[in-house]
């Protein structure tokens, strides 16, 4: 069966028992799951009950697609998502965003945790992301394309919308929500990087540094949705002073940064 097909099978499977066409398409970032409480009259459809979805793995891992109206809007929100070092390929990934866009969602609005690269970062800050790097080796546009879902050879010298980023920077001054800008770099994983990596990372102009995001982009950019994503930095990742990187750490600050990031994400889809 072809990818569109299994999209479709999706689609009409989420149909059959969501009365709801989503405008925009949320993905929530590790330790940054409790955007769910913005969202009224939540149906949850498991991963587990949707054709052709890639199965969660991960144990505690919520594996859910959430419907509802976020500050009126209606939306689709994807509890859990699918990482390349999971094992998934980068097809896998992506299909969620496919079958979005095909229930109706026109934008993509994704967040992550992140390690900074910057120096004037700190933890715990937000980085709104103005451009990308991928370097993990894999691609989900790899393979025939199927000219329904987007064009051969998708033009990159805007993937993240400009306008939304305005109306982003615009809610985080009016909110006295710190905003920082920069480039994403996103890498396989599943291990962290090494000092000389981390060096490498901040030599070809990246800010940040993840393992996530970018197969999602690709895969939105190419269905040609409008896209704003933005990392919590969780860590400072300063090769020269560079610790240990501790898990639960990160998680810890993901936590703290939830409550700003979830205010971000729900002025801004309010102004979608
Ligand atoms: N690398 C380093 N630090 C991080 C990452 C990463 O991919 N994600 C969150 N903190």
């Amino acid at each position: 069966m072809s990818l569109w097909e299994q999209i479709q099978e999706a689609v009409g499977a989420i149909r059959s028992r969501v009365n709801l066409e989503p405008s925009v398409a949320v993905i929530l970032g590790t330790g940054l799951g409790g955007f769910g409480g913005e969202i009224e009259g939540s149906k949850a459809l498991a991963y587990a009950e949707i054709p052709h979805f890639p199965r969660s793995t991960v144990a505690g891992h919520k594996g859910q697609l959430v419907f509802g109206r976020v500050q009126g809007k209606p939306a689709v929100v994807m509890e859990g998502r699918f990482h390349v070092y999971e094992g998934y390929s980068a097809q896998e990934v992506t299909f969620p965003v496919r079958v979005m866009k095909a229930l109706g969602a026109e934008t993509l609005v994704v967040s992550n945790a992140a390690g900074g690269l910057n120096a004037d970062f700190s933890a715990g800050d937000l980085m709104a992301i103005t451009d990308h790097v991928n370097l993990m080796g894999v691609n989900p546009l790899i393979g025939p394309n199927d000219e329904r879902l987007g064009e051969r050879f998708p033009d990159m010298s805007s993937p993240y919308d400009p306008r939304l980023m305005e109306a982003a920077l615009a809610i985080a001054r009016r909110e006295k929500i710190p905003l920082r800008q920069g480039v994403y770099a996103a890498v396989a994983g599943p291990n962290l990087e090494t000092k000389a990596e981390y060096r490498f990372l901040r030599g070809i102009g990246a800010d940040a540094v993840g393992m996530s995001t970018v197969p999602e982009v690709l895969a939105a950019v190419h269905a040609k949705m409008r896209v704003f994503a933005v990392s919590c930095i969780t860590d400072l990742c300063i090769p020269e002073t560079l610790k240990p990187a501790s898990l639960e750490e990160i998680l810890k600050v993901a936590r703290k940064a939830e409550p700003r990031l979830t205010a971000l994400i729900s002025r801004l889809i309010e102004k979608i």
